[in-house]
């Protein structure tokens, strides 16, 4: 103002008002910014652009949609979730009041102007959910009061620029997560020193996990997970002390997890090495950290015991240690399950696909009635399934499947009411299958198949209201097809009753199952004719009645099974034509 008051004493008075008003303009005036934000929405379509009715005319900007004002300037401009198409007009660097931009959730593609560049003032700056693409504008590293920095899910590609990132000393959040970035993370990252929370996950990040980054003191998030890191973790993130998460997981790291772990993240919460090429034993000292709810290590090459320490862990939830090669082979192998008894909060514990071996211990049924998921399949785990384990009355999915587990289905079974999938297939499991199991009305998947499972199919199976899935062929079960289970009212998925030795008909009920897709009966001793009924089960696109006993023709109705795509009637007794 100074200099246009000095430049007007020398001029005629029409220009000088002209230049007056330039200069107010060019230092954010109302006018100046109402032409931006116009620009702006010249750009923009899609169904919420008339959300934008009140943007018109030339003044009154600080009361338009999503606009904030501070002295007059534009200091926000907020439209989250406003159904916004289009590309992000230039004009926005000439809103240099900016300390809010928030533009998640909308339709915005194209790039992100290098303009942007001339914000700053910004503070926050939220693109994410939009469909932004192109390379990170380096420009952003003007933005130099950024603290929050959020572009997460859109279709940025390229590199992480390295100047970006070491300019915006002033960042707390940096949210990249689901973009399609590649090359290595530059090692910059670490002079952020302000930083508390770093999102780089589902990406295509490459290369070594950069050691400066265990220079962020302050870091309380570390998400690198689902990139194409490999190497091993450096050594200086284990002094990252604030941790409260650390997720790598779905990466190609490799290394040995350090045995003093537990005494380096005191407040850390969520721990994930999952699908990694990690080795060696799985330190006791885990046990110590004593906030920890998540711990993710399946998925990588982990041997010998799980410590029993982890049973320290109260207020543990997840512990996934699935698709290692750990071991239990005699009682002290197996303590931990014994200690995790005093895990209050348990909810899923994944111990599948590893070298467990020998008789699961009783304790098992101490677990805490928390907990949802028990999967133990894929191991060499022998013995008898403890006769409590109907006390997991939380539990909604049983694995067992692939194991050498063997005796009777214990009736306590029936107990666990929430059951949703129930997997005891191929397994040493003997005996009569219990009637208790008709009482797990949740349950929508059971698999039985390949087993010794001997006797009649319990009529009140007929009560699995839900059940999508019914599985149990390659048994030894005899007797007939109980009609109750033909009337299962979901059954949609598939029924699997092949490879037994059950007799008698097939009932017309058979006809009441409209949404099977397949019915699966080979491999019996079926008699009596095909029921016309079948024809009525017209989303059948798998109907394998072979090697049984069926005589008399081929009912006509079978054409009305326009969605069949496999036929097997072979091996019976079958005579006339074929419809
Ligand atoms: C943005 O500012 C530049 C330079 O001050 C100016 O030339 C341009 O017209 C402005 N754009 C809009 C849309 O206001
Ligand atoms: C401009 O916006 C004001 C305030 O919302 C509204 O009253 C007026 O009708 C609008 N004018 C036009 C031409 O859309
Ligand atoms: C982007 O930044 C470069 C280097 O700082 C600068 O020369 C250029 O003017 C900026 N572009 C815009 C559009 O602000
Ligand atoms: C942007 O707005 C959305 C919706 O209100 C909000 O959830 C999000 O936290 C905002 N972004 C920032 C960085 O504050
Ligand atoms: C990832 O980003 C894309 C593009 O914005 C989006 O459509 C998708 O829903 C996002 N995925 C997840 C898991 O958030
Ligand atoms: C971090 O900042 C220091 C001091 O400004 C600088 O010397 C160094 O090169 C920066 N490191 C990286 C990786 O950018
Ligand atoms: C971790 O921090 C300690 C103490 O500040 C320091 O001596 C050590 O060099 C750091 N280690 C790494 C790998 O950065
Ligand atoms: C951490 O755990 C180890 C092994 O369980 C134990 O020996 C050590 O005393 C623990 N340290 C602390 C500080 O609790
Ligand atoms: C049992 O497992 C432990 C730990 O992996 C191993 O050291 C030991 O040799 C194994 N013992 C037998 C009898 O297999
Ligand atoms: C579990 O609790 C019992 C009884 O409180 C205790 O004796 C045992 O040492 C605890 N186990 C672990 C691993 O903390
Ligand atoms: C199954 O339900 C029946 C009838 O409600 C009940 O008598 C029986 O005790 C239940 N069995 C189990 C194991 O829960
Ligand atoms: C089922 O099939 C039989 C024999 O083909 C037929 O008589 C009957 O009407 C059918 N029922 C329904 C509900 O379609």
């Amino acid at each position: 103002m100074a200099l246009a008051m000095r430049v007007m004493s020398l001029l005629p008075a029409t220009i000088a008002v002209m230049i007056a008003a330039a200069s107010w303009g060019a230092h954010g005036g109302a006018s100046d910014e109402a032409s931006a934000l116009l620009a702006l929405k010249a750009e923009l379509a899609g169904s919420g652009s008339g959300m934008l009715a009140s943007w018109n005319g030339t003044a009154g900007v600080c009361g338009w949609e999503g606009v904030a004002c501070t002295g007059g300037q534009v200091v926000a401009l907020s439209l989250p979730s406003y159904g916004l198409a289009g590309a992000l007009s230039p004009a926005i660097g000439n809103l240099t009041f900016l300390r809010t931009l928030n533009l998640s959730s909308n339709w915005f593609q194209g790039e992100v102007p290098a303009s942007i560049g001339r914000l700053a003032r910004l503070q926050t700056l939220d693109l994410s959910y939009n469909a932004f693409s192109g390379t990170l504008p380096s420009n952003l590293s003007s933005c130099v009061s950024l603290l929050l920095l959020r572009l997460s899910s859109n279709r940025f590609h390229g590199r992480i620029p390295v100047e970006l990132v070491y300019k915006l000393t002033s960042l707390q959040i940096f949210a990249l997560r689901n973009n399609s970035l590649t090359g290595a993370i530059p090692g910059s990252l670490g002079n952020l020193s302000s930083l508390n929370r770093l999102y780089l996950y589902e990406n295509h990040l490459e290369g070594p996990i950069p050691h400066e980054l265990g220079s962020m003191g302050g870091l309380q998030a570390l998400a690198l997970q689902d990139n194409r890191l490999s190497g091993v973790l450096p050594h200086s993130l284990y002094n990252l002390s604030s941790l409260k998460s650390l997720w790598v997981g779905h990466n190609m790291l490799s290394g040995t997890i350090p045995a003093d772990i537990g005494d380096r993240f005191p407040g850390m919460e969520a721990l994930d090495f999952s699908s990694n090429r990690f080795s060696g034993a799985i330190p006791p000292s885990l046990g110590n950290l004593s906030a920890l709810t998540v711990l993710s290590l399946e998925g990588n090459d982990f041997i010998g015991y799980v410590p029993s320490a982890l049973g320290k862990l109260q207020s543990l939830t997840d512990l996934h240690l699935g698709d290692n090669r750990l071991e239990a082979n005699d009682s002290q192998g197996w303590e931990f399950i014994t200690s995790l008894a005093n895990s209050s909060q348990l909810q899923l514990l994944v111990l599948g696909n590893n070298s467990f071996s020998g008789q699961l211990p009783n304790s098992v049924t101490n677990l805490s009635s928390t907990l949802q998921g028990l999967y133990l399949g894929d191991n060499m785990i022998s013995g008898n399934i403890p006769i409590n384990i109907g006390n997991l009355v939380g539990l909604t999915e049983l694995d067992m499947a692939n194991t050498s587990v063997s005796g009777q289905i214990p009736e306590s079974i029936g107990q666990l009411r929430n059951l949703v999938a129930l997997g005891l297939y191929n397994t040493s499991l003997s005996g009569l299958i219990p009637s208790s199991l008709g009482n797990l009305t949740q349950l929508n998947r059971l698999y039985l198949y390949y087993g010794n499972l001997e006797g009649p199919i319990p009529s009140n199976l007929g009560n699995l209201k839900n059940v999508v899935a019914f599985d149990l062929s390659t048994n030894q079960l005899n007797g007939s097809i109980p009609i109750e289970v033909l009337k299962l009212p979901q059954l949609s998925w598939y029924l699997d009753l092949s490879y037994n030795s059950l007799s008698g008909p097939l009932p017309t009920e058979v006809g009441t199952m409209v949404n099977l897709k397949e019915l699966i009966l080979s491999g019996n001793k079926l008699s009596g004719t095909i029921p016309a009924s079948v024809g009525n089960c017209t989303s059948l696109v798998k109907l394998l009645l072979d090697n049984n006993l069926l005589e008399g023709i081929i009912p006509q109705s079978l054409k009305n099974l326009q969605g069949l795509s496999l036929l097997n009637i072979s091996m019976n007794k079958l005579s006339g034509s074929i419809p």
